[in-house]
């Protein structure tokens, strides 16, 4: 008997059946097996089998899935164990609204939420669960999972999932994928505030994000427990889809070839050998910038002061402690296409820092320490006559009159442009996780909105890739 495979038809028959099939809730192959079965009822044929409803995909005899069509945007969701797994199944609708194919893996937990029946009636797909199912690991396997998506979606990423992530462990199916894979992960994470602000739950969110793991969320608001309000809630299914379609938008390198140059984190500069000036920069948004412009193919050098942060991935980092230590690095790293002054430098340094501990000594005045100013970098490199970057890009950190602050220093300074953000404690910003910016440049100031340190870095990256294009 002649056989053919979905694979063999046509391209533009194909995204009409899966359109259908879409439509209709069915697998691809349930779909055509019912097309064929109207076809036969109408000239009067006999059809033994009814086909399986799609509902049924989970639980039915086991068969290989349908692969997606060639040139679909695939997506492998992996729905961890908590309350927001009920709302990974408008996920999925909001992906596939998106021609965006959708398989699913549920973890042990996650069946706690939600079956594999309406995950699978869902997608039309089958559903993974096992990573001891012979059948599926016959015919379809983790790695073939891990390797047959562009992009992997974790919602919710439980703390739990985070924390065997950030620890490399593959004992169940989801987990095992995930090491496997080479396409962009991108989680979301849900949990109780308590959880999420649990020193470990932040350890391994700090670990996946310097790994490269994309983060939507997690968003502040109510829990599901009664009276608990705080940041946990996973971000809305709108909100993931808009970041997976994002990510699954093909990649340009759009800073393939550049050098881009970042400081960051806070200096220090002593006192004596044991006491220094500092402040309360964290580094995290100078870290973020580095990574996103090193994920968009630039050669990235970040030179930071004293940060309690993991090196981001791509980036050659130069670690210094005082202002002086870092002009001079950053001017041996020069020349450079961008360079990006993230660091909270101190402006002053004690004049005569001791060479030894300052000691107390009863009945006399405590010591005074005449500071001097420090270098200032960013004007150093932005006034430079020689190997001036092409962008450079000041920050300015102020407590008031934010945009005024920031259009006086770009002008004092030299640079292309500012970011501008409020630092004032209200604010959270310094050492915090999300930022507020405002982009001012010589002609205007853009308002961007209150966003992750990463999805600043990513704008920010964007926006110098468009600046270069243009100017190349
Ligand atoms: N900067 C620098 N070197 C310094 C001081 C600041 O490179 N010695 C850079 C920072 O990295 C940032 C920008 O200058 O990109 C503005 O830093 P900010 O602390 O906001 O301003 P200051 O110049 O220190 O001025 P002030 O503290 O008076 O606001």
């Amino acid at each position: 008997m002649a056989s053919i495979t979905i694979r063999q038809l046509d391209e533009a028959l194909k995204k009409k059946l899966r359109l259908r099939a879409a439509r209709n809730g069915r697998s691809m192959e349930d779909e055509v097996r019912t097309l064929l079965r109207e076809a036969a009822d109408e000239i009067g044929g006999e059809i033994p089998q009814k086909a399986a409803r799609p509902g049924k995909a989970a639980s039915a005899p086991r068969r290989a899935p349908i692969p997606a069509a060639e040139g679909d945007r695939r997506v492998l969701l992996i729905v961890g164990g908590g309350i927001a797994a009920y709302k990974s199944l408008d996920l999925v609708r909001r992906l596939k609204e998106r021609d965006i194919f959708v398989r699913c893996i549920l973890t042990k937990a996650a069946q706690e939420f939600i079956t594999p029946l309406s995950a699978g009636t869902i997608t039309g797909e089958r559903v993974f669960t096992d990573l001891f199912d012979p059948a599926h690991e016959f015919d379809v396997g983790h790695i073939r999972l891990a390797r047959e998506c562009d992009l992997i979606v974790v919602a919710p990423a439980t703390a739990d999932l985070m924390a065997k992530l950030a620890g490399g462990r593959a004992d169940d199916l989801a987990t095992a994928a995930l090491l496997a894979t080479s396409a962009t992960v991108l989680l979301a994470p849900a949990m109780n505030p308590h959880m999420w602000s649990n020193k470990a739950t932040q350890r391994n969110f700090a670990q996946l994000a310097a790994d490269g793991f994309e983060f939507v969320g997690p968003n502040e608001g109510e829990m599901a427990e009664a009276n608990e309000r705080g940041v946990g809630r996973m971000a809305e299914p709108l909100e993931i889809a808009a970041v997976a379609e994002r990510l699954l938008a093909p990649q340009t390198l759009a800073l393939a070839g550049k050098h881009v140059l970042v400081t960051s984190g806070p200096t220090h500069e002593p006192i004596d050998p044991v006491r220094y000036i500092a402040n309360r920069s964290s580094g995290k948004q100078g870290n973020a910038i580095a990574l996103a412009a090193a994920q968009a193919g630039a050669h990235v050098t970040l030179i930071s002061g004293p940060v309690n942060l993991l090196d981001p991935a791509g980036a050659s980092v130069i670690k210094v402690e005082t202002a002086r230590e870092m002009l001079k690095a950053v001017e041996r790293a020069l020349p450079a296409d961008v360079a990006i002054f993230a660091a909270a430098v101190a402006d002053w340094r004690v004049a005569n820092a001791g060479a030894q501990k300052i000691k107390k000594k009863a009945g006399q005045a405590t010591p005074e320490l005449p500071l001097v100013e420090n270098p200032d970098i960013l004007a150093t490199i932005a006034k430079r006559k020689s190997q001036r970057p092409k962008l450079v890009i000041g920050f300015a950190a102020e407590t008031e009159n934010v945009v005024a602050n920031a259009k006086a220093k770009l002008a004092s300074k030299g640079c292309d442009w500012i970011l501008a953000n409020d630092v004032s404690p209200k604010t959270g910003i310094m050492g915090g996780d999300r930022n507020t910016i405002t982009l001012v440049t010589a002609t205007a100031s853009e308002n961007w909105p209150t966003q992750s340190k990463e999805g600043v870095a990513r704008m920010l990256v964007e926006r110098i890739a468009k600046e270069m294009a243009r100017n190349d």
